[in-house]
């Protein structure tokens, strides 16, 4: 399939999604965010692809819902045309999803992130939700998940301040798992993503699971969950591939299965 306003392409077991509008920042126009759901789902529905990596531009990730777009739009326009439903989209990916952010990743941007499982940074990574200078707020989980990695204070600051949090801020904050110079940054996530891939699949998608429910669940909820995820996976051929690879001292063969 062909697009507009990102590029898809494989490498080996990895689908690499990058947002590409660069004249407008890679604002997240409804064009944009539709053919990013269309392209995460059609790798996650590839049996050949087991991990996704997101990425954006080396001075922008993403700037932000459209703003031209959405300056005369009504509450009702915004509604029917369904402003979040495939923002809401990319949240269902099942298979892990790492973020490559350089620049800007602000506003929808930075939720977009967010809904990341994994989260790289480059040097020059700067994270925001900066709806409050334009009068609205996030829209997309920006409040509830921002608040739930960072914590409240530093949550209510960025909210209300609009501020931005470098990359290293972030780090510290546990907003990124790693910051890489610039011009490492996409090889250090597809090395990270090669890692995962070599894992076995239903385990991989049933420890993605598991580890989402525990922001959602209550602890004995996501124990039990945990629980279940776990008889099941001693059903898969693979576990029995990988216990008897270890006892034989040699690497598994994983089949997804
Ligand atoms: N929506 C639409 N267009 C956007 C945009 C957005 N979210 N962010 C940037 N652009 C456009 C600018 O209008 C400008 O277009 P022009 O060349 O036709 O004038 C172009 O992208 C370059 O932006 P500019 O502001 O000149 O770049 P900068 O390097 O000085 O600043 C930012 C970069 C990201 C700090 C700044 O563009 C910005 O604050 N953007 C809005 C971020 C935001 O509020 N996001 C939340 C939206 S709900």
């Amino acid at each position: 399939m062909s697009y507009e306003f990102i590029l898809a392409e494989k490498d080996g077991p990895i689908g690499v999604v990058t947002l590409n509008r660069p004249p407008q920042l890679n604002a997240l126009s409804y064009g944009l965010v539709k053919e990013l759901a269309q392209a995460m789902e059609s790798f996650d529905q590839d049996p050949e692809i087991r991990v996704i990596v997101l990425t954006g531009g080396e001075k922008v990730f993403a700037a932000g819902a459209d703003i031209k777009e959405m300056v005369d739009a009504t509450p009702f326009d915004e509604r029917v045309r369904g402003r979040f439903d495939f923002r809401d989209r990319i949240n269902k990916i099942s298979k892990p999803v790492i973020a490559a952010v350089s620049g800007y990743a602000l506003g929808g941007g930075c939720e977009i992130a967010m809904s990341c499982d994994i989260i790289l940074a480059s040097e020059t990574a700067r994270f925001g939700q900066p709806e409050v200078n334009l009068g609205i707020i996030p829209g997309s989980g920006g409040t509830q998940r921002l608040t739930r990695t960072v914590g409240k204070y530093r949550a209510m600051e960025l909210m209300l301040t609009g501020d931005q949090l470098t990359a290293r801020e972030a780090e510290r904050l546990g907003l990124v798992n790693k910051v890489v110079p610039v011009e490492l940054l996409l090889e250090e996530a597809k090395n990270l993503a090669r890692k995962i891939a070599a894992k076995a699949p239903l385990a991989v998608k049933l420890a993605k699971e598991a580890v989402l429910k525990a922001a959602n669940t209550p602890l004995d909820e996501g124990l039990e969950f945990e629980r279940k995820s776990f008889y099941l996976l001693l059903a898969s051929e693979d576990r029995k591939e990988g216990m008897r690879a270890f006892l034989e001292k040699r690497k598994p063969e994983f089949r997804g299965k």
